[in-house]
């Protein structure tokens, strides 16, 4: 299974920042991305097409949206489409991730009714799922993930390509904290998020990436995504510096 190196670049970047950023990352990466690892950055909308166009003639350079709406169009004011993410280039969409459970307030039904439509509406899919400390302290950890993939996940046909849909799994805790999980925490989490894909879509569960986010940095990732069941990772912070970003995408390939 190829790796996914993913950046969400959250809300950091004007547009010429983020085609300067673009620029950079595939000039480092020019001819070295390995076989068996593509690229994916989640810009903010008004940079996508920019960024899209950087990536446009590169091969395994995607971009997503961070988010949409899940209608095909209508009176929704300040939203966008699933279509209008399309239109900009982006081949991907991340449903569900913390920020928008905890700050902006997406209950697990919405983050399904997203990943469904983003899913038929052709987009592949980056479903976010993790705890938070306190979860995580009370023993709940299986409980939430549980509880965030079989509603995130329970509108999507269970003969789905596998290669359309990605969980990335982030414990609240490690995101921008500098606390990055143990790999002790990474692979029992991750060993959970296999089992409950494997028993949502029987062996199509075995062929659905699993990335880790939470303060992934050059110096931590090569020891993250030689892990079991670690198909990729989903940076933050150390994704906004090409260099950065781009030794995170070559860290022990
Ligand atoms: P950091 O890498 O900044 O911890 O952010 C992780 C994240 O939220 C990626 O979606």
């Amino acid at each position: 299974m190829n790796k996914l190196m993913a950046a969400n670049w959250k809300m950091y970047k004007i547009y010429e920042e983020a085609k300067d950023t673009a620029e950079a990352l595939v000039k480092l990466l020019d001819g070295k991305l390995p076989d068996g690892r593509e690229v994916l950055v989640f810009p903010p909308f008004t940079a996508l097409r920019g960024v899209s166009k950087k990536f446009k003639d590169e091969k395994g350079f995607w971009t997503g949206g961070q988010d949409f709406w899940p209608e095909k169009e209508g009176a929704f004011t300040g939203e966008i489409s699933p279509g209008m993410l399309r239109d900009a280039g982006a081949a991907f969409a991340l449903t569900g991730h913390s920020e928008r459970r905890h700050v902006i307030g997406e209950s697990d039904e919405l983050v399904g009714r997203k990943t469904a439509f983003a899913l038929a509406s052709g987009l592949s899919v980056v479903l976010c799922v993790g705890e938070k400390i306190e979860e995580r302290r009370s023993g709940a950890l299986e409980a939430v993930l549980e509880r965030q993939l079989r509603a995130g996940l329970a509108d999507v046909p269970r003969e789905i390509d596998p290669a359309r849909l990605a969980v990335a799994y982030e414990p609240v805790w490690a995101i921008g904290t500098g606390e990055v999980a143990g790999p002790k925490e990474i692979l029992g989490a991750h060993a959970c998020v296999r089992r409950i894909l494997l028993d949502i879509f029987e062996n199509i569960g075995n062929d659905i990436k699993i990335l880790y986010g939470g303060s992934v940095k050059p110096d931590n990732c090569a020891e993250i995504i030689a892990l079991d069941n670690v198909d990729g990772v989903l940076v933050g912070g150390a994704s906004l510096a090409a260099e950065s970003f781009a030794r995170i995408v070559l860290a022990g390939a």
